[in-house]
């Protein structure tokens, strides 16, 4: 496996390469980031793996001056799991100006958008400028982003992009809580308190499959649910999977989304429904 951390050196490298698969993260990597490298490296695919921790998706106030940097780490685990080739840039290298040129996506206001400003155009936008680094043609993420993952699936496709983008299902913890970096900002009780946040999510998918349609009464139950164990609710919200937007009446295919702070750390997570 290589590791560079230029564009040109990447672009030496691929010189040539068809069919390449792309893994975009921003390291501190676990088994559900391993999980979409394997994806990608299924079909015997060249796999190409980013590691850039994105300023530009980063709110004032967020955590991208903490957010954990583990470049040695997460090669090695990359190695293991099939990565051919390591991007990691440093700033300047994606930013070697400023970027005023910004991909605004749709729904980039909705749901995460709506509480983080700015949020979506830093994915989109670094995501894009990722795809013609790498020129991949097939692209790997995870559902654990479920709007980010629609929101690059519909960029990839009003923009023609020749790439043929990949979904790779949430890993989670035995307790239930979805694997992420920001697990790492959670304190022992916190941990212990995390896996609530998919069990609300369980209950309303339950509560649907059992023919509850007031989707309303089913996200405030499971707001007050999370607020009485102390956390502070973004929003709970149940969506078709088809839009990201409100079900309209007898809409089957559906997904419902949560984001809450426990403590100082934002999490999230989605379950879809299926179809009743
Ligand atoms: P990051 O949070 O590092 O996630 C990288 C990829 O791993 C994303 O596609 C994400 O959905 C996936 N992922 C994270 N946790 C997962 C889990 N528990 N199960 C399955 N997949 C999981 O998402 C980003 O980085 C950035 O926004 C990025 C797309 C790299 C642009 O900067």
């Amino acid at each position: 496996m290589h590791l560079v951390h230029t564009a040109a050196e990447l672009r030496g490298m691929l010189d040539g390469e068809r069919g390449v698969a792309f893994v975009p993260t921003m390291g501190n990597l676990h088994t559900g980031h391993l999980e979409l490298v394997r994806l990608a490296a299924g079909a015997g695919r060249p796999v190409v793996s980013s590691i850039f921790v994105n300023p530009l998706q980063f709110g004032a106030g967020e955590d991208f001056g903490r957010y954990p940097r583990t470049l040695e780490a997460d090669c090695r685990q990359l190695k293991a799991a099939g990565c051919d080739i390591v991007f990691a840039p440093d700033v300047a290298e994606m930013y070697p100006e400023p970027q005023t040129v910004r991909v605004v996506p749709p729904l980039a206001d909705e749901l995460c958008g709506a509480f983080r400003p700015g949020h979506f155009e830093g994915v989109a936008t670094v995501v894009l400028k990722l795809f013609n680094m790498v020129r991949p043609r097939y692209a790997v993420f995870g559902k654990k982003d479920y709007q980010q993952l629609f929101i690059l699936r519909t960029l990839t496709r009003q923009l023609n992009l020749p790439i043929d983008i990949l979904a790779g299902e949430t890993v989670r913890a035995a307790d239930g809580l979805a694997l992420s970096s920001r697990n790492g900002y959670l304190s022992a009780a916190e941990r212990a308190e995390a896996p609530r946040l998919h069990a609300v999510l369980s209950a309303i998918v339950g509560a649907i499959a059992g023919g509850g349609r007031d989707y309303g009464a089913l996200e405030s139950a499971a707001r007050d649910a999370l607020q009485e164990h102390g956390w502070r609710v973004d929003y709970v919200s149940v969506r078709a999977q088809a839009t990201l937007l409100p079900p309209r009446d007898g809409e089957d295919r559906l997904v419902v989304l949560a984001a809450a702070h426990l403590g100082g750390t934002r999490l999230i997570d989605n379950l879809e429904v299926a179809s009743q």
